[in-house]
Parts: C-alpha cells; sequence; structure tokens
C-alpha cells in the first residue's frame, strides 16, 4: 500500500487526488491518447495500485514494455546505486563510458549472429531511446546500404512495409502507416515506402524493383490486431532478401525478448534478419532504451563519425538498467516462462472463449494473446474488466490485448481467467 505521508512520495507522487490529476492533464497536457479512467499511483511486479489501495492485474505492461514485471528489485538496485554512486546521469558520448562499453557488448552477444550472409564478424549495437528512433535507425541501414552497395541513386531507395503495420508516431514511420489518422494533416510525408498485405508473399515479391534496398516487418503484428503471420512467412521474406540482396529487418519492439515465448520471434521461423530492433523491454520498462543491431561489417560501413548520434541514446543509467534487464531476463528465464505461463493461459482463456457469443478468436502465442470480438468495441469489454480489476486494452479495435508481465504467476492467471469469464460468459 502506498505510505502517502513518506517524504518520497511527496516529491514523485503527490496528495492530488483523482479528479485534479485527470484536470490537470485535460487542461494542461495534448490529448493525444483516449485514457481508460483511472490514475495508477503505484506499479509492483504485475500489479497497478490506485489512490484508495485498489489494485488492477496489468494485462497490458505497457505494449510489453514491463516484461520483467514493474520496478523489478534487481533493476531498480541497479540503477540506484549507479544514482548514488555518482555514475548514472547523461555525461556525452564523445567520451567512454563503462556502463555503455558493457552493455553494446552485453547486447551484441545476446542475439545470435545477425545478417549472416555478410560474414561472422558479430554484431554491433547502436543505442537509442524511444523504439522510434531505432527503427529510423534501420531505416538509414536499408537506405544507405542499396545506396552503398547496390548502387541505386541515392534518393530513390525503397522499402517494403506492410498493411496494419505499426513502427511509431514520427514523420517517416507515420508516412507508411495504413492509419490515416496517424497522418492526416502532417505533410510532407516521408517518401520510398511500398505496403503490401501482411503475409502475402507474392504482394512482396511484386513489390520488388531495382530500387528495393530493405523489407521492414513486425515478426507478429501488436498494434495492427495481433497478428500471426502465415507460416512460410518469413522464411519467404528471407529468401526473396537474400535473392535481391535487400536488408531484412525485424522490429521485435513489442514481440521481442521473451513475449511470444523465445527469446525473439523470428526464432519460431528460424529466420535471422539483417537487422533487428528491440526497445520497450530492453530496460526493464524503467528508462527509455532502445537499439538497432546488425552485423558488425554493415554497422561499420554505414554509420560512421557524425553520420548518427543521440544525446540521451546509451546514457549511462539507461545502459545500467539494460544491464539489469538482460540479467533478470536470462536469471530467471523469461522466455520459457512466457512459454509455460502462456501455453496455460491460452488454453484457459480459449474454453472461455469457446463458451462466449462474443468471441470470433483467440490467437497468439506465449503471453501474446489477442481476443477477437465479433462485434462492437474490444475496449467495451477492456472497461468492464476495469472495474473488476484488470488493466487491458484494445489492438486494432477489435481485439482484446492480453500481455501480462512475463512473471506472471498460476495465482494470477487464475485472476485473470475469472475475470475474463465474467465478461465475455457472464
Ligand atoms: C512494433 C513497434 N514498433 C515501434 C514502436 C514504437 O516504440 P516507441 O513508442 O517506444 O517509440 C512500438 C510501440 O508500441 C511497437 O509496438
Amino acid at each position: 500500500m502506498l505510505d502517502y505521508n513518506s517524504k518520497l512520495l511527496t516529491f514523485g507522487c503527490s496528495e492530488t487526488g483523482d479528479q485534479d490529476i485527470i484536470s490537470f492533464e485535460e487542461e494542461y497536457g495534448a490529448h493525444h491518447y483516449e485514457r481508460i479512467n483511472v490514475v495508477i499511483r503505484q506499479a509492483e511486479g504485475c500489479w497497478l495500485t490506485d489512490i484508495r489501495g485498489k489494485k488492477y492485474l496489468d494485462c497490458l505492461a505497457a505494449y510489453s514494455a514491463a516484461n520483467p514485471g514493474h520496478h523489478h528489485p534487481d533493476i531498480v538496485a541497479a540503477m540506484m546505486n549507479a544514482l548514488q554512486g555518482n555514475y548514472g546521469s547523461v555525461i556525452s558520448n564523445v567520451v567512454y563510458t563503462d556502463p555503455l562499453g558493457l552493455f553494446v557488448k552485453r547486447m551484441a552477444e545476446f542475439a545470435p549472429q545477425i545478417a549472416p550472409r555478410f560474414g561472422n564478424h558479430g554484431n554491433k549495437v547502436l543505442p537509442k531511446n524511444g523504439g522510434v528512433e531505432s527503427v529510423e535507425t534501420a531505416i538509414k541501414a536499408a537506405r544507405f546500404h542499396g545506396w552503398k552497395n547496390k548502387g541505386i541513386p541515392d534518393g530513390k531507395q525503397e522499402i517494403i512495409v506492410f498493411n496494419n503495420n505499426f513502427h511509431g508516431r514520427m514523420i517517416t514511420v507515420v508516412s507508411f502507416s495504413s492509419s490515416s489518422k496517424y497522418r492526416e494533416g502532417f505533410g510532407p510525408l516521408t517518401p520510398g515506402f511500398v505496403s503490401v498485405d501482411y503475409s502475402d508473399l507474392d504482394a512482396v515479391e511484386k513489390a520488388i524493383t531495382p530500387n528495393t534496398c530493405g523489407i521492414l516487418v513486425e515478426p507478429m503484428q501488436g498494434e495492427g490486431g495481433m497478428q500471426i503471420p502465415e507460416p512460410g512467412f518469413l522464411k519467404g521474406l528471407r529468401k526473396l532478401s537474400d535473392q535481391h540482396d535487400l536488408l531484412l529487418l525485424f522490429d521485435e519492439i513489442q514481440v521481442g525478448l521473451g513475449r511470444t515465448g523465445k527469446r525473439f520471434c523470428f526464432q519460431h521461423e528460424d529466420v535471422v534478419p539483417d537487422g533487428l530492433i528491440l526497445g520497450k523491454a530492453v530496460s526493464g520498462g524503467l528508462v527509455p532504451l532502445s537499439v538497432f543491431i546488425t552485423n558488425a561489417k554493415l554497422m561499420d560501413q554505414i554509420f560512421n563519425i557524425g553520420s548518427d548520434g543521440s544525446t540521451f541514446g546509451g546514457y549511462p543509467l539507461a545502459c545500467v538498467a539494460g544491464l539489469a534487464a538482460l540479467d533478470v531476463f536470462e536469471n530467471e528465464n523469461l522466455a520459457e516462462r512466457s512459454e509455460q505461463q502462456g501455453k496455460k493461459l491460452k488454453k484457459k482463456i480459449k474454453e472461455i472463449c469457446d463458451r462466449s457469443p462474443h468471441v470470433k478468436e483467440v490467437r497468439g502465442m506465449g503471453l501474446f494473446i489477442g481476443i477477437e470480438v465479433k462485434e462492437g468495441n474490444a475496449m467495451d469489454f477492456c472497461h468492464e474488466l476495469l472495474d473488476l480489476g484488470v488493466l487491458a486494452n484494445d489492438s486494432h479495435g477489435h481485439t482484446i490485448r492480453i500481455s501480462p508481465p512475463l512473471i506472471i504467476n498460476d495465482e494470477e492467471i487464475e485472476y485473470m481467467v475469472e475475470r475474463l469469464e465474467n465478461v465475455l460468459v457472464g
């Protein structure tokens, strides 16, 4: 329970009532999110707490950012040490720092050899902050490869992307979003992207031109409705990329790091990309940190002094959190836990959904499970779940997204299942 009299909370968490907090956000904050009507005051493990002490099981995990659970004690301790030991603040990438050196080594070795067709040179890592920054880094890499290695005139490079993609909200990535709401009024948009249907290999093949330099894909679509591609799709993309010398870029910001029951989602199809993008859970959800990882040979060719940079990208506190989060990932076997708990949960959800008049389909892997509803808005069910002490939200309007922290235990699964039963069957 929150101790509102403690000194710490007078700094970070005030005694201001919920209605005031909501009205401050309404009056002084941009209205760019449709909020669920609850003010969360504390987060720990799989649970969120409001001012009355009411607890909510977090079935969103900040879209996979809180995979190890909120405020994981090991990550918090590492960050506290850094702050109290005066090695957490941003210093500048013009000097070397101990946390960045250790983090990039650890992260590079954490992934299999990326882009093995360029040789067994190991991996290199370019760190940024929010996920979208690393998506843009990957786009730069593919364009540079097209220009330098394929001879495509600079400015003519094209990248194949997929309908219903989600890669973030900055200008370049919204330029190829299928959602007009993301683009409207924000032109001029960035050219150089061709969008085809997810899972449609023929469409990808037809879209390839002499100017194509890369393919950017989510190995499972999160915001696009929790979609699993057809079997063989990623393998097919790999084949086409090899045939046409395209950089195959996997955006695993939401589905990587154990979410789908494997360390990386691409391991379900045994396909290795030429560029890997991770974010969210890389730091255990405590500070923004994202990475673009590729073959050392490509990274050295593409990014040189002056061609990229970021003030906070790879700053000490983020790297300390990243190192601790990778330790937690391995020590607590988060990918295996996700697979085991996900199997149990999906079975139980399927049993409920078989009896529900509202459900069209259940799909997902690991702890990444979507419940598509037949009609209306998935959010209506999420509001009912909130009243019962479960935080979930929709994906693509029609699907209830179930993606709790990967540390969820059997008791917490039972708690969730009881409430899903209540809402979906009645
Ligand atoms: C697949 C994918 N890519 C990119 C992003 C953007 O990440 P960020 O919001 O940290 O910029 C997200 C965020 O949800 C995502 O799910």
